[in-house]
């Protein structure tokens, strides 16, 4: 399933329910029928009335009227439920399938759609598809077969007055479509307006301490204001083009009124037509009016739709850069051997040509349950290169491989689930520690959970917590210290048990003493599992079968930790100041403790 076009239409959209959309024109078929039925009736009774007819002649055509109207009502209700219905159930599976096809994406498309963009057309634009589907829909059908319907019966009635009365019904027209390409513009460019207001607010909530900490809410909020400014504009001149409609179509009904009363006089003068007839007349040109305004919204409401579903396209149609392959190889679990050939990665937008090499000629040759180091300086491409055994990226020459198989010819989920990432972020989601523990695999018990924590030494932190194990925490893990969030990511990688943990950056934000205790326990894991650490202290790697050095995206040095001492080179030179360094943390603790 490759690049499957996801593009929807709108007939795409509504043909899994043509039957449940019959079924409600169906229902508003018979609501024009009795409301067509009704002047002919009132004709009649006039007619009736003017001949002079008993009153017991008379009150059974009042009951009919009655029951017509009656009709006419419970026919109206049940035509919009099936149809309002239909447009909230288009509204579901779209979000579904949008999430779906978020979740799908790789980290890196997201730089290009920050996630305020994403909520708005998660949120207004499938609105206003729900309202095309619904709304549009039931009124676009009933407006055609209000006029198909009136029409013939005016022409019969009259067919001079009926000429009449139609002729400025063209003119209009061809202004109201004039209008309605401007509201698809002008939509397009509100929505737009209305996502950078999204992102805005968004990243001012997600950067609020920052924003607070250097005092700069005067130059945010004139950044925010600039924002719902333009989003106000674009907002008030789509108002002013939508409401254009109202007063065209307007004129266009009272024109037709008018003329039907006064010409329509005349005609009854002239004996053409009986006064029970132009009240027919009349009430049927009446009734056309409300159609006729409505169609000038309709066709504001179907543009604004129509330019919402187009970016929900963007999203839908967008082709994951990492995706299952065509035919997945089955790889038999042979232990998680792990083998770089020459591994290139540019990352960035896909058409970004300039981009530069954030890693180029990996090679490495880890054999199952081995354990491989990387250090280097901050953005020599540590992470990335730890990203790409689960695939989070994709390398963009050389491959990857996993017990001997390229990671791109395997399915994707069974990648994933033989490799676990305790990432330098450390996102947590706002739930209780255990939850988030057993994030990756549900069914765990809260005593497997438990005997993790000491692993990732966060038992003394835990108990300090008001409810233990059973705090929620805030979002993203907000009222955890960096370093726990990021023991708690950790526990969540280790509980899943899987062939190959990637542990990037895991324990950069504790204290030595508590990384040694961390080490010390995952030391233990190397014997079971293939590791992968990435780290800015080399202690973190110093037991490693194999450590990389890198630089600028390039291995500069490689070995075990003491053939990499004896070398003396770059390795050597920050182990040294390392040590220096612990030294003085050290020094500077004792002399605390003696004052
Ligand atoms: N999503 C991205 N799109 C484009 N370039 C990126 C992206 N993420 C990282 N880079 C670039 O790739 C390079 C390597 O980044 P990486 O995160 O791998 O470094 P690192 O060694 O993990 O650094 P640190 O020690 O600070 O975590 C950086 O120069 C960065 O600018
Ligand atoms: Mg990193």
């Amino acid at each position: 399933m490759a690049s499957a076009n996801n593009r929807r239409t709108l007939r795409g959209v509504l043909y899994p329910y043509r039957w449940r959309m019959l079924v409600g024109f169906a229902w508003l078929m018979a609501t024009n029928a009795a409301a067509l039925w009704a002047p002919r009736l009132l004709n009649e009774g006039v007619e009736m009335l003017r001949a002079g007819r008993p009153w017991r002649a008379v009150w059974p055509h009042a009951v009919l009227m009655a029951a017509v109207a009656v009709a006419g009502a419970i026919t109206r209700v049940a035509s919009r439920i099936s149809v309002f219905n239909v447009g909230r159930d288009v509204e579901y599976t779209l979000r579904s399938d949008v999430y779906r096809a978020l979740s799908r994406q790789a980290p890196d498309w997201f730089a290009s759609f920050p996630s305020g963009d994403l909520m708005t057309r998660a949120t207004s634009d499938l609105s206003n598809v729900r309202l095309l589907f619904g709304f549009t829909l039931l009124n676009a059908v009933n407006t055609l077969v209000v006029f198909a319907g009136t029409l013939p019966l005016l022409w019969g009635l009259d067919p001079v007055l009926a000429v009449a009365c139609l002729v400025p019904y063209p003119v209009v027209f061809l202004a109201a479509r004039g209008v309605s390409r401007r509201v698809f513009a002008q939509t397009r460019e509100n929505q737009a307006d209305l996502s950078e207001v999204g992102a805005r607010v968004q990243e001012f909530l997600g950067g609020l301490p920052v924003v607070r900490a250097f005092a700069a809410e005067d130059h945010e909020h004139a950044r925010f204001t600039a924002a719902t400014q333009k989003y106000y504009a674009s907002g008030v001149r789509l108002a002013v083009t939508r409401n254009l409609f109202g007063p065209v179509m307007g004129v266009l009904g009272a024109a037709s009124a008018l003329v039907a009363l006064w010409y329509g006089a005349l005609r009854v003068l002239d004996g053409h037509l009986t006064v029970g007839g132009l009240v027919e007349f009349n009430t049927r040109v009446a009734l056309l009016a409300w159609p006729t305004l409505a169609l000038g919204w309709l066709l504001a409401v179907y543009q604004r739709g129509r330019a919402s579903l187009e970016r929900l396209n963007d999203v839908l149609s967008a082709v994951p850069a990492i995706r299952d392959p065509e035919h997945p190889v089955d790889v038999a679990p042979a232990g998680g051997a792990l083998r770089l050939e020459g591994v290139g990665v540019r990352r960035g937008a896909a058409d970004d040509a300039g981009a530069r090499w954030t890693l180029h000629g990996v090679d490495l040759d880890l054999p199952a349950r081995g354990f491989v180091g990387i250090v280097g300086a901050t953005g020599s491409g540590k992470s990335t290169l730890a990203m790409l055994v689960p695939r989070l990226v994709d390398v963009t020459a050389g491959r990857v491989l996993v017990d001997g198989v390229d990671v791109r010819e395997q399915p994707l989920m069974v990648v994933r689930r033989r490799v676990a990432v305790a990432s330098q972020e450390a996102f947590l989601f706002s739930a209780t520690v255990l939850d988030n523990i057993r994030f990756g695999r549900p069914d765990a018990g809260e005593a497997e959970v438990e005997t993790l924590l000491d692993a990732v030494a966060m038992r003394q932190d835990i108990t300090a917590l008001p409810q233990g194990i059973h705090t929620v925490v805030g979002e993203k893990g907000i009222t955890l210290s960096g370093g726990q969030r990021q023991r708690v990511a950790l526990a969540r990688a280790l509980l899943c048990a899987p062939e190959i943990l990637v542990l990037d950056d895991t324990v950069s934000a504790v204290d030595s003493e508590t990384e040694q205790r961390m080490l010390a326990a995952l030391r233990s894991e190397a014997g079971r599992r293939t590791l992968v650490v990435t780290s800015h202290r080399l202690s973190a790697v110093k037991d490693a079968d194999e450590i990389l050095v890198l630089d600028g995206g390039a291995v500069v040095e490689r070995g075990k930790h003491d053939a990499l001492l004896a070398r003396n080179g770059r390795y050597a030179a920050l182990w040294g100041r390392e040590r220096v360094l612990e030294e003085l943390t050290r020094m500077e603790r004792d002399l605390g403790g003696a004052a």
